[in-house]
């Protein structure tokens, strides 16, 4: 491809990403591929002269398109959003034209500057103390990630990184029973293992009991463990439930330990002043992520990481090999050092972009509609006599679960909610995902895409209800 053929597809992509916009509540919204699906219509082999671009095209509508969920369409409704918008794809495209790897300051110093700059604007979005700084990691996971393994090296001098562990000491950590399985994963990777992790046990709205991580905290020092670190969820995957941070982060204080708070989907809603009581003791927290690629209209990957001590990240992940030595040295942020890859993508300039076109306030108005529109929902779901909801609402996410008056028997009702949930998502009008809650087979609709207005979550209720009503009678011998 020459570079005028590279303007002409370019052009035609930019035509082909338009019309999907504009079509794309005609795709179902969950790829309706089965296993093996596309495989099968791929080449063994790769082909061993370059092909045309219209063939490739070609074959990325007939055999990609119809692999494709459909995560920006207004009818998502599963997981958490990984939202895009239009000047966040636009950002993407410069920073995949650029090509930069940006690790050092040096091998792009607007990139570096810009993230800086970005980061602040971030902080001051969501209400964080200023004594935060900010750095982009890939996902809220590496985050995690990273700050366990800071308080590893902070809490131990540094000794694990130039040693290694020594058997004799037992580092215990703790989050809720509800918290992400992120954490999980970075207590394995970390080196803790995974059963020196205590799942504390929550409350009836699903947050952590501040008592019961005390008593966890008392019985680790009581066997000579040493209690290290508190992840919190500010907002968990399962019901966004909000641990309680002040006084997690009083118990942290009180046994010196270090507290990360995960608040990766909840974080976009403290855009909303109103939120932030949410973050309530924020303060007393170490490390803090939330990602704005879910909520906050910009293409993953793009992790915000707040921490306090920008110094303890640092000396944790800093390697310094000769050919990476550069002579601005620490005159300016190399952010090879605050994470753990060495090469980074240029991930400021599309969150720069969203920022500035949508506004402060143009980002709160949106995820106020959002927040506004899932209560509207929860108040319909309270109403309805064949329908209950199983959390507490937070911001933009729904617990609830079909309850017909005559069934009470938990395993019926289950099998009853996945088999709604199954329906629902085969017919491709609307895409939901479920978890369980105390054992009960929970729908969880997630109000919050980019594209989304009040009537695509009005038409999304009247589905379910209409499809619940549907399945019951069709099964009603069953049940
Ligand atoms: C509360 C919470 N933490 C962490 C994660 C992991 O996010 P990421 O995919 O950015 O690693 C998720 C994903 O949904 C989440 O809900």
């Amino acid at each position: 491809m020459d570079l005028e053929n590279f303007r002409r597809h370019a052009h035609e992509m930019v035509d082909w990403m338009v019309d999907y916009f504009k079509n794309i509540e005609n795709f179902p919204v969950k790829s309706q591929a089965k296993p093996g699906d596309i495989k099968r219509q791929l080449p063994l082999s790769p082909p061993e002269q370059g092909e045309p671009f219209e063939t490739i095209m070609k074959d990325f509508n007939e055999i990609i398109m119809p692999g494709i969920t459909h995560w920006q369409h207004p009818s998502f409704f599963a997981y958490f959003n990984a939202n895009n918008s239009y000047p966040s794809v636009l950002g993407e495209m410069l920073t995949a034209a650029l090509g930069a790897q940006c690790m050092s300051w040096q091998t792009s110093p607007a990139a570096a500057e810009l993230e800086e700059r970005v980061m602040q604007w971030t902080g001051q979005l969501i209400g964080l103390p200023d004594d935060f700084t900010g750095v982009i990691q890939d996902t809220a996971s590496t985050a995690t990630l990273c700050s366990i393994l800071t308080a590893r090296e902070k809490f131990t001098d540094y000794e694990i990184n130039r040693k290694g562990f020594s058997c004799d000491r037992k580092y215990t950590l703790y989050c809720s029973g509800e918290a992400h399985s992120s954490v999980e994963k970075a207590a394995k990777i970390a080196g803790f293992g995974s059963e020196n992790l205590r799942k504390i046990e929550v409350d009836s709205q699903y947050a952590m009991d501040p008592r019961a991580l005390e008593q966890a905290i008392r019985e680790d020092i009581r066997q000579g463990n040493r209690p290290l670190a508190v992840i919190a969820a500010v907002g968990t995957t399962g019901s966004i439930a909000i641990d309680p941070l002040r006084r997690i982060g009083e118990i942290c204080k009180k046994y010196n330990l270090w507290l990360h708070v995960d608040a990766a989907y909840a974080g976009t809603g403290l855009l909303l002043p109103e939120n932030r009581r949410l973050i309530d003791g924020i303060e007393l927290a170490d490390t803090f992520v939330f990602n704005p690629h879910k909520w906050m209209f910009t293409n993953f990957d793009c992790s915000a990481y707040f921490v306090k001590d920008k110094e303890a990240l640092i000396r944790t992940f800093e390697i310094l090999p000769e050919y990476l030595k550069t002579k601005e040295g620490d005159r300016v942020n190399n952010y090879r050092d605050w994470g753990i890859q060495l090469g980074r993508r240029f991930r400021a300039l599309k969150l720069w972009f969203v920022i500035r076109t949508f506004g402060v306030e143009g980002l709160r108005e949106r995820v106020r509609n959002h927040i506004q529109w899932a209560k509207e929902l929860a108040v319909a779901i309270e109403a309805a006599p064949d329908f209950e909801l199983l959390a507490p609402l937070h911001l933009g996410t729904v617990c609830f679960r079909y309850k017909p008056v005559h069934i009470s028997d938990p395993e019926v009702l289950n099998k009853l909610n996945m088999e709604l949930l199954e329906t629902l998502n085969a017919a491709g009008k609307v895409y939901l995902t479920h978890t369980k809650l105390r054992g009960a087979a929970t729908l969880r609709l997630v109000v919050g895409q980019t594209y989304q207005e009040k009537r695509h979550i009005e038409k999304g209720w009247e589905l379910i209800q209409q499809t619940a009503r549907e399945n019951r009678d069709g099964a009603c011998l069953a049940y």
